[in-house]
């Protein structure tokens, strides 16, 4: 397994893999890998001749400085995991010097108002470093597909504009969210929870699939209501937002139309862990 600190290293070597007509494949993570993250990785390595994986946790994209320092980093974890799932994989795990040019700070993108949906309203300039972060992982891999998972909805939307606005010569494929056994996401934060919230916590994906029944007969507003109700009851968790929008606009519905794709999305706190989650409702 090849592991890449320096962009231009990998640069060069990616150049090499090029030469020879190979298609590209990356998937872009933070690390503490789950198989959430594993179930991308596997899906680029049935597709792609070369697959980079990205490990990096990216400073710009945290509003919360505390939850950027509680990140977990698992680096000598995730190297074994993704040995055993293949040894071709190629690794580029940058310092923050390296891959932004000693300036870690984030450009200012316009995502055509998906960025002020949702996450964004509550996470401020995430979006920005998303982007920036991810704009530059296209420029170094210059990958033919790209990886994200649905569990990050919005992001997914986000990075599909950026690659149309800019018009990127990449395929940005969505991958189905992983959950656990009992429903909840899957995601790097499930470790800081503790056992007893860990397995509370598939009363999570209960409200939805209940809410998207729900969202059959009822309206947006009803069944948003209902959700809230559901998480003022239970005092484990506390719901941030719940919001059925649009797949494409990600603004809230008003109106149900037949020929539009709505999803449910949710943020909670369980004690200081924001998780978040969505299911497709149509
Ligand atoms: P991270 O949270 O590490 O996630 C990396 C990728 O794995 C994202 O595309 C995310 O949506 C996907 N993923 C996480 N949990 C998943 C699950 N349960 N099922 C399916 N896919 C899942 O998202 C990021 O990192 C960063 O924002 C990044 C894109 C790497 C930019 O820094």
């Amino acid at each position: 397994m090849q592991i890449f600190n320096q962009k231009e290293a990998l640069i060069q070597f990616l150049k090499q893999e090029k030469t020879e007509n190979k298609t590209l494949g990356l998937v872009p993570t933070m690390g503490a890998l789950h198989k959430g993250h594993l179930s991308l990785v596997e899906k680029a390595l049935i597709n792609n001749d070369v697959v980079v994986v990205s490990i990096f946790v990216n400073p710009t994209q945290f509003d919360n400085k505390t939850d950027l320092e509680k990140y977990p980093k698992t680096f000598d974890r995730d190297l074994e995991t993704l040995k055993l799932l293949n040894e071709n994989i190629i690794i580029f795990a940058p310092s923050a010097e390296d891959i932004y040019d000693n300036n870690v700070t984030s450009e200012t993108f316009d995502f055509d108002g998906l960025e002020h949906q949702m996450e964004g309203k509550y996470r401020s300039g995430h979006f920005d470093g998303v982007g920036t972060i991810v704009r530059k992982l296209f420029t170094i891999v210059q990958p033919d597909n790209a990886y994200f998972g649905e569990k990050d909805f919005q992001q997914l939307q986000i990075i599909r504009k950026m690659a149309a606005k800019n018009q990127l010569p990449v395929n940005i494929v969505g991958c189905p969210i992983s959950r656990e056994e009992n429903g909840l996401a899957m995601s790097s934060r499930n470790e800081r929870l503790p056992q007893d919230i860990r397995k509370e916590a598939s009363f999570i994906y209960k409200t939805l699939l209940q809410a998207k029944d729900k969202f059959g007969t009822e309206s947006a507003i009803d069944t948003v209501n209902w959700i809230e109700k559901q998480f003022s009851k239970h005092s484990d968790f506390s719901l941030e937002y719940a919001e059925i929008a649009d797949e494409k606009t990600l603004k809230p519905v008003k109106t149900k139309k037949e020929n539009k794709r709505y999803r449910l999305f949710v943020a909670v706190y369980a004690n200081d862990i924001r998780l978040i989650d969505n299911v497709a409702l149509n």
